[in-house]
């Protein structure tokens, strides 16, 4: 097969193919069961140093199909924490894999309180496994934001910077800084995360959600006892938020390396964020819907979108559609130009009539 591989961040990922943070890898044995699939690398789900204040609830998921009787999972909630497993536990795990696959990448999700040594003592211990980066959890909307973690960090620019210095000081391997979607502008914390000193900028976090409410029992859901809370919405329904502050981010930091994710279930879908500028993408809950397996797809579409397009490696994909996003104006503008350049060509003064076909672009595939 064509040649997937790419480096970012000094580190050689066998494809851009990464299992984001949450269930896929929640362990030692299903992250080494990834590599072995063929999964370019692995985001571990997020650890903390103290896993007895995470206090998980069942459910904590819930699906919006897209109706009553489908299979069609369109939109996922979770109100699920970062990992309850003991810190000890990870770090001989993430040893163990790295150990076990040296060429595979395995990059550790990180959590800590607003607490310099905490940030510090978690970088330093994480890092000495030998995980390739690290990825910093600025972004969990939910449960965590109760104790100012999570979003509550993410979604101000001066906490970021902040922490992300903390961690740049005693970090030894790349750092991403991973990005709330539930904030106005997304750039402005990216921003701060670069000019903190992060390698990489990570997006999107789950959007903060309400999947829906029961209308027997009149509570919403996913319900615990009777209540619920607001969680984070992924899968396909969240995509075009994505590639949207995807796209934002690389436009304002293009000397940064972007890890997209949101809502890619297909190689089609990854292709999208690449060409929106993210180095590498990461799917969450599309490999918990689908499988691990799907990493075959996602690896064949690549391949055979580089063929169908000549290009010569993945990285020449990268951005590729930047120059295309631009103001409003100028679409008015540039629609004016080739209209009275198609009236000059017809020899015609063509008043512009409205044209429903050209109005609708559809990317659906059958
Ligand atoms: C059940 C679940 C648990 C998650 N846990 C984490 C986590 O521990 N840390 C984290 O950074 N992101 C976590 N995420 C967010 C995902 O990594 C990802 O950013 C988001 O779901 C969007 O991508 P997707 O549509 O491919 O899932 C979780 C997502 C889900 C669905």
């Amino acid at each position: 097969m064509v040649d997937l591989s790419i480096t970012v961040d000094g580190i050689r990922f066998p494809n851009p193919f990464l299992l984001g943070s949450g269930p896929p890898g929640t362990n030692g044995k299903v992250i080494q069961r990834s590599f072995e699939l063929g999964w370019g690398g692995v985001v571990c789900k997020t650890i903390s140093l103290d896993n007895d204040k995470v206090h998980n609830t069942a459910p904590r998921y819930g699906k919006l199909k897209s109706h009553a009787n489908s299979k069609e999972v369109i939109g996922f909630q979770n109100i699920e924490l970062i990992s309850d497993r003991p810190f000890e536990l990870w770090l001989s795990e993430l040893a163990e894999c790295k150990a076990a696959y040296p060429e595979h990448v395995l990059i550790a999700s990180i959590m800590e309180e607003m607490n310099k040594d905490r940030w510090q003592e978690i970088t330093c211990r994480v890092q000495d496994t030998r995980v390739d980066a690290l990825e910093l959890n600025l972004s969990c909307p939910h449960g965590l934001p109760e104790r100012a973690m999570g979003a509550a960090m993410g979604q101000d620019p001066e906490i970021v910077s902040e922490v992300t210095g903390w961690v740049n000081e005693v970090a030894r391997i790349p750092v991403w800084a991973k990005m709330t979607p539930n904030i106005t502008d997304i750039t402005q914390p990216s921003l701060a995360a670069v000019n903190a000193g992060a390698d990489g900028l990570a997006a999107i976090n789950t959007i903060l959600c309400v999947i829906g409410i029961n209308l027997d029992t009149l509570r919403p859901m996913p319900t615990v006892e009777g209540h619920s809370v607001p969680g984070g919405y992924s899968g396909p329904a969240v995509r075009p938020i994505a590639l949207r502050q995807v796209m934002e981010i690389a436009r304002a930091c293009p000397n940064a390396s972007v890890s997209g994710m949101g809502g890619i279930e297909c190689a089609e879908d990854a292709i999208q964020f690449m060409l929106v500028g993210a180095h590498t993408v990461q799917i969450c809950t599309g490999a918990m819907l689908k499988g691990y397996e799907m990493i075959t797809e996602l690896k064949e579409g690549l391949a055979a979108f580089l063929e169908r397009h000549s290009f010569a490696s993945v990285a020449d994909i990268i951005g590729q559609s930047l120059p295309y996003f631009t103001t409003h104006a100028d679409l008015v503008e540039r629609q004016r130009a080739a209209r009275r350049a198609k009236a000059g060509q017809s020899g015609r003064d063509e008043m512009w009539s409205g044209d429903i076909a050209g109005e609708t672009n559809s990317l659906v595939t059958e």
